[in-house]
This record gives structure tokens, sequence and C-alpha cells, in this order.
């Protein structure tokens, strides 16, 4: 038995010819006042968080919400002008410190050179949220082998190359939270967004498993699976998909929000305070879920 798991007694059941040892391991007593108290402190303070993906869109939002609790926030890109316009503008609006890597999360040694300059700069990872991925909508007949490696490349295999370069930080604190952003297609599969519909499902499947296996280490995992979200990548895919279909774009977004009972698409702001809060101290009880954060879209349960 673990050295902070207590034996509480023994419990006989009446009628069953059993006996039950009850057990339980106690939270700490930090926690257990921060449970208690009146507001809600987030804990974030002095946390250092990587973002990938943040120059814009759902990563900005989330590493300007990020900076705002108080954590030393690491943002990456790939095009530097609007890396650096993404941390000049975070820093202007929150005054926190911030490291800001050109890195493509596609490359193994931009990840370990965004991760060593976070350790050199920081001396600690606590919080990674895996959202830098790019997968284009495709026709599958005309999809080859190459282009689905490079699909899955294009996803999930990035949040994982980047997780396993971060994971041995948070191990030796003993405390971590990582966050990946999958997105709604990942349950609930469309014709048209096949190849990040498979991303996404992997994603999800990847986070559950990674949490079972880091849980005793206090590193917590969660996924959030947005749904349709006003960001550059949204737009972009909106006019391709309007090609594909051969629609205007108008209709395409009627048709867009029809199905969605808030009837209008999210904004990144929205899925960045859900991050926040998985990222948070406040989170202590949540891991291998995922989220979805689609203004109601998705059907299943
Ligand atoms: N928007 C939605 O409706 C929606 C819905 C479901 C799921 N999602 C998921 O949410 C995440 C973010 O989407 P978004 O809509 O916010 O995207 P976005 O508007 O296209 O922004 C993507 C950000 O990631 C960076 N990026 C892209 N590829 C990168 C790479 N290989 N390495 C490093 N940085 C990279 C981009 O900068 P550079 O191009 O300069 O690198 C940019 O800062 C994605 O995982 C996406 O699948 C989005």
């Amino acid at each position: 038995m673990p050295k902070d798991v207590k034996r509480l007694g023994r419990l006989t059941v009446p009628g069953l010819n059993i006996q039950l040892t009850i057990r339980f391991r106690p939270i700490d007593e930090t926690l257990s006042a921060k449970l208690e108290g009146e507001t809600m402190d987030l804990g974030l303070q002095g946390k250092v968080a990587i973002v990938t993906g943040s120059s814009d869109g759902i990563g900005y939002a989330t590493a300007l919400a990020l900076a705002r609790e108080g954590t030393h926030t690491v943002i990456c890109g790939r095009r530097e002008p609007l890396l650096a316009e993404a941390r000049d503008r975070i820093a202007r609006e929150t005054g926190s410190e911030l490291l800001a890597v050109p890195c493509d999360v596609q490359r193994l040694a931009d990840v370990q050179r965004l991760v060593r300059e976070t350790m050199e700069r920081f001396g600690a990872i606590h919080i990674l949220v895996n959202n830098a991925g790019s997968v284009p909508t495709m026709q599958f007949t005309e999809t080859d082998d190459a282009q689905w490696h490079e699909m899955l490349e294009g996803k999930l295999l990035s949040y994982i190359r980047v997780t396993r370069e971060v994971v041995p930080h948070m191990r030796k604190t003993g405390w971590g939270r990582v966050i990946n952003i999958a997105g709604g297609g990942g349950r609930q599969p469309t014709a048209t967004g096949m190849a990040v519909g498979v991303n996404n499902a992997a994603v999800i499947n990847w986070t559950k498993s990674l949490s079972l296996q880091y849980a005793a280490d206090g590193i917590l995992v969660t996924a959030v699976a947005p749904g349709k979200i006003d960001t550059p990548r949204q737009i972009r895919n909106r006019v391709r998909e309007a090609e594909i279909r051969a629609m205007t774009l108008d209709i395409l977004q009627e048709e867009g929000v029809r199905d969605i009972p808030l009837k209008r698409v999210g904004r990144p702001e929205e899925v960045a305070s859900l991050v926040v809060f998985l990222a948070s101290e406040c989170s202590s009880y949540m891991t291998g879920a995922c989220v979805a954060v689609d203004g109601g879209a998705t059907r299943g349960i």
C-alpha cells in the first residue's frame, strides 16, 4: 500500500459473506483549504505554461488568458513577425513575463529548442497546452498514403512529440497539466472533415491513455473539443469547404449554425476560459476527460 494511503477501517456487508477494507488517500491541506475557500483562486500565479500555436486563434486567446492569471507564458508559432506581435500585445495587456520561441511543432529540433529555452528562462514547465495543428480538408479518393501520413503529422504526432519532451520535466516537480485541443469531429465525424476527425479521435483516445499513465505523477491530462470557433483557420476551412461543395460562403455559414443549439459560432476566448480552469489548481479531480465547447452542437452524450 503506498505510504500516503490511509486505512480507514473494515466494513462487513450485512447478508453478504464479505468484508471491505476502506482506504483513502487524503488530499493535501493546501488543496483542502483552496477547495473550501470562498473565492476561486486558480493558483496559476508563477506557474510556467507552454501554449503551442499561440500567435493566433485559440492558442493566442489561451496564452493571453493564462498570462492574465499570472503564469509565465511561452508562446510559439512558425511565422516570426506574427509571433513577435502576439508577444508584444500580450505583454502590454497583462504586464506578465513572456517568452516567444519560433517553432514548428512538426520538427523535433524546434520542439527541443522550445523546451530547452523554456527551462533556461523559467526553470520548470507546469502546464502544456497542445494546440498547434493544421489538417487540411480533402477528397478521400484523391488522397494517397503519403498525404494520410502528413495529416497525422499535422496534429496527432506533433502533440505526441511536444508532450514527450515536456513530461519528464513535469514528473520532476510532481505536478503538471496537459491540455490537448482536440475537436468536435473526433466524436461526431463529418463527411468533409475526415482527416481532422481521425486526428481528433486519436487525440481524445491518447489523452485518456496518457492520463492513466501519469496520474501517479500528479500530471492531469485532459482534452477540450471545440466546435466551430471563429479563428483564421475556421475562415480558411469555410472557404475551402464552400469550394468543394460549390456553395456560396453565406449559405454555408447559415447552414453551419443551423445545427448549433446556441445558433452562433464560438469565440476563441470561450475555449480559453475552459483551458485556464483545466490548467489550474482548481481542476484537481479531472483527468482523462474530454470536454466540448461547441454551443451544444455534439449530439452524443
Ligand atoms: N477553429 C475551430 O473552429 C476549431 C474547431 C475544432 C478544433 N480546433 C483546433 O484548435 C486548434 C487551434 O485552431 P485555430 O482555429 O485557433 O487555428 P489558427 O487560427 O489557424 O491558429 C493556429 C496557430 O497555430 C500556429 N501553428 C500552426 N501550425 C503550426 C506548427 N506546425 N507549429 C507551430 N505553430 C503552428 C499558427 O501560427 P503559424 O502559422 O505562424 O505557425 C497560429 O498561431 C487546432 O488544433 C484545431 O484543430 C479548432
